[in-house]
């Protein structure tokens, strides 16, 4: 049985113009006119039988012209032409072989003129949304909520396409992406393998519990001083795993005159370090290949060592010893290196003690950080928490993570490689549009837009999150082919997804700053349509950001809080 049964009377107009995607309807019916909503669905009668035209309603007007003066040259008679205007999203079809209504995205004709145009609502509705919903539940599909349109149609998306060529949740603070995000969290966690590396920055998600997903924490002063392990769902990120170019971006300061010398010594004693660490561990097949950025530890204290003699070195002259190249060029940085050693908030990179420099660790960390669910009897879905790393830092770390992933991926031969997801809460932090950018945030682009670029082809999938569109990376946001975007109050950040919708829906955009908190635009290639849909609330909901001023400051206060603060801040340790 075809969903849509129209009788002509019921039009609410007819088709006046038409261009490739959209089509202007002459509205006849005044009291429809009046009930025509911007954003909702209207159903156009195309020029091939058992077929119709789906489109999204863009604009209704009504305009007041006078007309037909009369022979007696005085009676007027004042018309009203009241158009609709309707962007072309996809065609219906009553049959597509042996199945039954089908709906697909792409446009097998266009109406003609004069052609009749339904509004849709009531039963014709229900019916196209639960057609809708059918149709994508076949296997892969990731359910976010239900349309706002019909609150009972759930609004599924294509997991494949979702992931396939990254994704993009926004919207300002507390419009719900923390609670999209674990409702697709939640999801994935159910997949027999599934594989997901989710950056936290603030412990958000620590209530996220259950088959396939777990919890690992960047070290923090307490971690280092307990001297907990990966075992014990602590990370340490150990400096010899950043690149060279993320070392020198720590260590040299680009404004010191002698910075192109420090980090030309840099990478060279870095090369000897690493080299002494192969030749004295016998690794010989990694001695003949290795590079400055190879995955291999080295002895900081060795390179200290190196440095400090470089520093002081005399050499012989003409009149004796003078002093070498670079005898004072380096005091800056080994000072700058001194203090990120000893710096206790950077314990994950300096202070791993004796297993980070084993040469079997990086298997370790990887077994751990990117084994999918089922793998060594692990959960798949790692969500790791980041809030104790120092702000400066946290883009070299973040991308550092993903730099990880992305190599071994790269690394992985074809035949025995698994998709991972990297889910990227707070991406504006980490990848920063290049004017805004500082050199540490320039590794972390290089890193993000290379995966964004590359991805695909290695299986890396990112979900790119962030309250503040316009301040992420645009050629991350530009090679998002899905959007969610939550409500977004402030203008620039509007624009930004405006932009980024196809021509004929950036309209549809408007309604950005008045969705309600939990409802989403969703745009992509992954949803049958373009869509508003009520996010379902996750299972378990992740830690709100959101403090309730007014209520706590009605509940007692508690005590010695602040002596326990500042001590905890000399001791750079929470207690
Ligand atoms: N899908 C939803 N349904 C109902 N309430 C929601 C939904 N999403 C978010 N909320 C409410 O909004 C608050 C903020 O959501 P959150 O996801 O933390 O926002 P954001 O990450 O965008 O800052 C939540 O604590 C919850 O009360
Ligand atoms: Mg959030």
């Amino acid at each position: 049985m075809p969903i849509f049964n129209f009788r002509d009377e019921d039009a609410l107009g007819k088709v006046a113009s038409v261009d490739t995607t959209n089509v202007i309807v002459d509205v006849e019916n005044i009291d429809q006119l009046k009930r025509l909503q911007v954003n909702h669905l209207a159903v156009l009668q195309s020029s091939r039988p058992g077929q119709h035209l789906i489109g999204l309603i863009t604009q209704v007007t009504r305009k007041r012209g006078v007309e037909d003066i009369g022979n007696d040259g005085i009676s007027e008679q004042t018309s009203e032409l009241s158009l609709c205007k309707i962007t072309l999203i996809g065609t219906m079809l009553d049959r597509d072989g042996d199945r039954e209504n089908v709906f697909r995205r792409t446009l097998e004709s266009v109406p003609e003129i004069d052609a009749n145009c339904f509004s849709l609502d009531g039963k014709n509705l229900t019916g196209f949304m639960r057609t809708l919903s059918s149709v994508s539940a076949d296997g892969n599909a990731l359910t976010l909520g239900k349309y706002t349109l019909d609150e009972h149609a759930v609004a599924y998306l294509n997991g494949n396409k979702f992931f396939q060529r990254h994704a993009f949740i926004g919207g300002s603070t507390g419009s719900g992406k923390s609670w999209t995000t674990a409702k697709i969290i939640e999801q994935m966690a159910g997949l027999s393998t599934a594989n997901a590396i989710v950056f936290d920055l603030h412990g958000e998600y620590s209530p996220l519990v259950g088959q396939g997903i777990q919890h690992f924490k960047v070290a923090g002063p307490a971690d280092v001083e307990a001297k907990r392990t990966i075992d014990d769902g602590v990370l340490y990120l150990p400096y010899w795993l950043l690149s060279y170019e993320a070392l020198v971006a720590m260590f040299v300061d680009r404004s010191d005159q002698n910075a192109p010398n420090q980090a030309m010594i840099m990478a060279r004693e870095i090369n000897q370090a690493k080299q002494k660490y192969l030749e004295d561990g016998g690794q010989k097949d990694v001695l003949k290949h290795f590079t400055v950025d190879s995955p291999v530890p080295f002895n900081l204290d060795f390179l200290m060592g190196r440095l400090n003699d470089i520093n002081v070195e005399m050499v012989p002259g003409a009149r004796g010893e003078k002093q070498g190249d670079f005898n004072g060029k380096l005091s800056r940085m080994i000072s700058r290196l001194e203090n990120k050693i000893f710096d206790r908030r950077l314990g994950f990179m300096f202070n791993g003690g004796g297993d980070v420099l084993d040469f079997s660790w990086l298997e370790k960390f990887t077994t751990a950080v990117l084994g999918s669910s089922g793998e060594n009897g692990k959960a798949g879905i790692k969500i790791i928490n980041f809030s104790e790393v120092p702000s400066d830092v946290l883009p070299l770390i973040v991308s550092l993570v993903a730099r990880v992933t992305f190599s071994v991926q790269q690394w992985t031969p074809s035949e025995l490689r698994h998709p991972i997801a990297l889910l990227c809460d707070e991406a504006h932090l980490y990848m920063p549009q290049r004017s805004m950018a500082e050199s540490a945030d320039d590794i972390s682009l290089d890193i993000f837009e290379r995966i964004a670029k590359e991805g695909r082809k290695y299986g890396v999938s990112l979900v790119v999150i962030s309250q503040r569109p316009s301040e992420v990376n645009k050629t991350m946001l530009s090679q998002c082919s899905n959007f969610v975007s939550m409500r977004l109050t402030n203008a620039e950040d509007q624009g930004v997804i405006k932009r980024l919708l196809p021509d004929s829906l950036g309209g549809f955009s408007d309604i950005l700053p008045t969705l309600d908190t939990g409802e989403a635009l969703v745009v992509g290639d992954a949803s049958l349509l373009p869509s508003r849909i009520r996010i379902d609330e996750p299972k378990n909901k992740p830690n709100s950001g959101t403090v309730n001023f007014w209520d706590e400051w009605q509940k007692p206060v508690k005590d010695k809080r602040l002596s326990i603060a500042v001590d905890n801040w000399r001791k750079q340790n929470i207690q």
